[in-house]
């Protein structure tokens, strides 16, 4: 029997087709991948749950001068290595649960013959011009350089062993051609210039139809931005050709030139979908990728190639006369404890070395808990995603399974009570459903996970009200035992619900162990009269031990970084980003900055919300050596108030504080720290210890000491 209240009908039934980037053939997946493919499974979860008809597909990008040299240095050919890789990644994705419908690889049937199919197309379209340029060749190799294999001396600087395209030490930038000494990476020769023809794609007469098409959708800010930045200096014509040697399919109707890899790659999407259909044939590739499909079509990719997504993808899916995509959704990228992904350091980790020593869904979780819609960065502070995991999973949400399962199966035979005995809280938690499913559908994952732990925290608390445990004592109470335990388990079902798409191996145990299947619209009801299964624990705490093992494993299993190439790399220069500022290093010591830090841009600078705020109450915190807790109203009649922790408590009391004016960071992300959330972080000048300001210095006469 179940107790349903009314709400709206889900809308009507989509069809929705999604991909993730296609990873590398020569590269293991490592926990910035996972980024990725965990938060399109959920969001591809949720479609699901909702009873959408979504397919979601994936493969291995296979092709490419990279991927063709590690084969030869491993001694197997590209097809050996390239099945190998994909088995494991694979398996290293069924590891972490991302629910592909298929898994496919740009070195296939269905690739080739669409990728063959749309040039021919372009081609007949007059939309593939060519002319001879000149490029970097490795006589003693025989085959053209991409910018990468080439190194020398910087141009500029004159520092030695620079990339072929930047210096590391001075950051300049140039062509292959200006590096003084070049050598071949490949065979230590010296480059030769060579002429050669080049077939291109002419995206310039695409203009107005990306103009219009990214006005048309709902594109995320950063990202309109970025296109807008990009058609300001004007779009160029794109190479597509390279010669051979080359892995990758050979260009219809010339010989000895391939593909180059970024072309096929996005037509592997196209090439995954078709090979799905051909094993189902109900699924219609023309329904969603006609040029007048309705069916909704997105990819989610990396801020490193927006551009291959959002200029070069569309504009061929026009000129080959197929539909384009609904959206594209750019999330950031990974770091580990405030810095990039570092072998040395262990934090380079690979998605086998974490499931060796950890839960996946911890990691589903963290990373939804920190994904919103837009394009930051995502850091992962390992000792946050403990601590997280363990207060939010194991303290908030399993805890109320655990505080009620045990009376329900001892004392009343494992049936819940036909009685609800919080009307008000029951409808709170199952009214949350819309709003939740909203944040979910726009990506907005992390505001979805607070929602739903603060009703767990209303929902504990209501427990620790009641103290079921103590009323059990008394046998007149032993109905109104029944009741609340009875309403604890249904709440902890609507919760375990709302998290199904970030948490389906949790999920799935609940439903075993409720009798019930968890699906969306269930939300709307509650278990009544019902009976469950004996109460076994559903999730293990994050062991900070077993975190250590496995950053040390990082160390030593050390593999070449997956590689990316020429275009990639000059684009994620292009969008590098401000280093995150480690919050709480600078807390406990706000003078201890970087001193190698990074140059950034005006645009970086730019996005720093640099207040004047109001110190409107300050205090001390307890058992804190170094913090104290200040309210800072950013306008005068503290409509606004962040509330900061700011490691000063060396130079201030206080109460000499209150009323000051300071300059804070206000757009800084919110943290949890060990007294609370530090919403900002405020400025602070001085050597240290006493002579610390953080104000103006007329304000600054500190209780007792000079003024300056
Ligand atoms: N093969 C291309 C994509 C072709 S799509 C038609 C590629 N491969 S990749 O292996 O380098 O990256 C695959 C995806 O992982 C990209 O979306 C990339 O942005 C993402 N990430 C790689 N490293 C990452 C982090 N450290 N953090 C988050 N995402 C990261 O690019
Ligand atoms: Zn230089």
């Amino acid at each position: 029997m179940s107790t349903a209240i009314n709400s709206p009908i889900t809308s009507e039934k989509r069809k929705i087709l999604v991909t993730c980037a296609l990873p590398y053939a020569n590269g293991s997946i490592h926990l910035g991948h996972l980024l990725e493919h965990i938060q399109t499974d959920i969001w591809v979860r949720f479609q699901r749950m909702r009873g959408h008809e979504t397919y979601f597909v994936c493969a291995d990008d296979a092709h490419g001068t990279p991927i063709m040299l590690k084969s030869q240095e491993l001694g197997i050919t590209p097809e050996e290595m390239i099945s190998a890789v994909r088995d494991e990644h694979m398996a290293d994705f069924s590891g972490f649960h991302i629910s592909f419908d298929n898994y496919h690889s740009t070195h296939s049937d269905e690739n080739k013959l669409f990728a063959e199919q749309i040039y021919n197309r372009l081609h007949a379209n007059g939309h593939i011009k060519t002319r001879t340029i000149s490029q970097l060749y490795d006589p003693e190799k025989g085959m053209f350089l991409p910018d990468r294999f080439v190194k020398g001396t910087c141009p500029k600087c004159k520092s030695d062993d620079q990339n072929g395209d930047s210096c590391d030490d001075c950051g300049a930038t140039y062509s292959p051609t200006e590096v003084l000494n070049p050598r071949s990476v490949v065979s230590g020769a010296t480059p030769v210039l060579k002429d050669s023809e080049h077939y291109f794609f002419d995206l310039p007469a695409f203009e107005q139809m990306l103009t219009d098409w990214t006005r048309s959708g709902a594109l995320q800010e950063e990202m309109a931005n970025k296109l807008n930045e990009w058609f300001e200096q004007g779009l160029k014509q794109w190479d597509i050709s390279r010669d051979a040697p080359y892995f990758g399919f050979e260009i219809p109707n010339a010989p000895g030139k391939f593909f180059y890899v970024w072309l096929d790659a996005p037509i592997g999407y196209m090439g995954s979908f078709k090979n799905l259909c051909d094993k189902n044939s109900a699924i219609d590739f023309d329904t969603f990728w006609h040029e007048d499909s309705t069916a909704e079509l997105y990819h989610f990719i990396g801020k490193d190639i927006i551009y291959f997504h959002s200029l070069f993808w569309p504009a061929m899916l026009e000129g080959a006369g197929y539909r384009k995509p609904t959206n594209v959704f750019a999330h950031g990228f990974v770091t580990v404890n405030g810095a990039k992904m570092s072998k040395s350091k262990g934090t380079f980790i690979k998605g086998s070395t974490y499931l060796d020593y950890l839960n996946p869904e911890y990691l589903r979780y963290y990373y939804a808990a920190k994904l919103t819609s837009r394009i930051d960065d995502l850091d992962l502070n390992l000792e946050d995603f403990a601590q997280r995991v363990n207060s939010d999973l194991v303290g908030k949400v399993v805890n109320i399974a655990s505080r009620c399962a045990s009376f329900i199966t001892k004392r009343f035979d494992g049936m819940l009570s036909a009685n609800i005995d919080n009307q008000a809280l029951a409808d709170e938690v199952m009214h949350a459903g819309d709003s939740i499913a909203a944040h979910y559908e726009s990506r907005d994952f992390g505001r979805g996970m607070r929602e739903i732990m603060a009703l767990a925290d209303k929902v504990n608390e209501y427990i620790a009200i009641k103290e079921p445990w103590q009323l059990i004592k008394d046998e007149t109470k032993q109905q109104e035992v029944h009741d609340i335990c009875s309403l604890g388990i249904n709440m902890f079902r609507t919760l375990m619900i709302y998290l199904k798409p970030v948490l389906p191996v949790l999920a799935d145990s609940t439903a075993k162990f409720l009798n019930d299947e968890l699906m969306w619209e269930g939300h709307k009801s509650l278990l009544t009269d019902h009976k469950i299964n004996k109460f076994k624990a559903l999730l293990q705490r994050v062991d900070m031990d077993k975190i250590n093992a496995m950053t040390d494993a990082s160390k030593e299993n050390l593999v070449p970084t997956t590689s990316s190439n020429d275009d990639k790399k000059k684009a994620a220069k292009a969008s590098k980003k401000a280093k995150a500022v480690d919050n709480s290093a600078a807390l406990a010591n706000p003078l201890a900055v970087d001193p190698i830090s990074e140059e950034i841009q005006f645009d970086d600078f730019a996005k720093i919300d640099l207040r004047i705020a109001k110190i409107v109450n300050a205090e001390h915190v307890e058992k804190a050596d170094k913090l104290l807790k200040l309210t800072l109203a950013l306008d005068e009649n503290g409509s606004e108030t962040r509330q900061v922790f700011a490691g000063i408590k060396s130079a201030y009391q206080p109460e000499d504080l209150i009323g000051k004016h300071t300059v804070m960071v206000a757009n800084l992300a919110p943290r949890k720290m060990r007294f609370g959330m530090s919403e900002g972080m405020v400025l602070a000048a001085g050597p240290g210890g006493q002579d610390l300001w953080i104000l103006n210095p007329d304000d600054g006469a500190k209780a007792g000491m000079r003024v300056k």
